[in-house]
């Protein structure tokens, strides 16, 4: 079905982390723009390194993303938004408001560090449907965060998702051959996933390095990433350690699978 159409690779920064020093200084902060790191001045510092989306992660217990950010960002941002939720009422009640270009479900915690594990759309079909419904009956497009696993690929078709974002952090915290088996795992999905009429998408733990075996994983459209991004911004600033990142994705390199 090719639902994704091979062109350059897309990167979708996650600037959940902004958010993160900022409240490690502002625990109560709710809504004051006057705060650094300022999360508006990272989205457009993403936008001129040459970001396609702009990834953010309401948590139910807002630990860094807060609810004025995600409006903020959505008034003053060209990038279109990828809005990462948990599936409550509450979260799906701001996203019909905030009117994302997509939203991504993602299983949430409260004693995770991040998101740990992929979303169990197989065994939540049930609780998922009506968000999926909703958020697809107000024009969002609905990505669904899950394991390299067939039964979830299916699951997440046969709800209407239109894209998955494949898990990548087996993947990123393998070393060797356990490594090379874990990308042949999301390229195995990648390719099922297509069959079914999904685009699909990955992330979770990607880096400068790893970014070099996983940009061959066919087909591809986004990659979203934080962690590492953010993480590089602190020596070399946020518009360069973007662009660096994209380079890494689209420059012509051999292929590894
Ligand atoms: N995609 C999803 C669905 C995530 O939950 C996260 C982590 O917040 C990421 C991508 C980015 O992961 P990382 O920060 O490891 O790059």
């Amino acid at each position: 079905m090719n639902a994704t159409i091979q062109g350059a690779l897309k990167l979708g920064v996650n600037i959940d982390h902004v958010a993160t020093l900022r409240q490690a200084r502002y625990p109560n902060l709710l809504d004051d723009h006057n705060c650094e790191p300022d999360i508006l001045q990272a989205a457009i510092a993403c936008q001129k390194g040459g970001a396609d989306s702009i990834t953010i992660h309401l948590r139910s217990d807002r630990r860094h993303i807060q609810d004025a950010d995600v409006y903020r960002l959505k008034e003053h941002i060209h990038l279109p938004l990828n809005f990462e939720m948990g599936n409550t009422p509450e979260i799906l009640a701001i996203a019909l408001s905030l009117m994302p270009r997509e939203a991504c479900l993602v299983p949430e915690s409260r004693r995770e560090i991040t998101t740990e594990g992929g979303l169990d759309v197989a065994g939540q079909s049930t609780e998922l449907h009506d968000t999926v419904a909703a958020l697809r009956g107000a024009g969002i497009r609905v990505s669904m965060f899950i394991e390299p696993e067939i039964k979830q690929i299916e699951a997440s078709a046969r709800l209407g998702a239109e894209m998955i974002e494949l898990h990548t952090g087996a993947f990123a915290n393998a070393v060797g051959a356990k490594q090379m088996m874990e990308l042949e795992r999301l390229a195995t999905a990648a390719r099922a996933a297509d069959a079914a009429g999904l685009q699909v998408n990955a992330g979770h733990g990607i880096n400068y390095s790893n970014i070099a075996l996983i940009r061959d994983v066919r087909p591809m459209s986004d990659f979203n990433i934080g962690h590492s991004i953010i993480s590089r911004a602190l020596f070399i600033g946020l518009e360069p350690a973007v662009s660096e990142m994209f380079a890494l994705m689209n420059s012509a390199q051999p292929p590894h699978l």
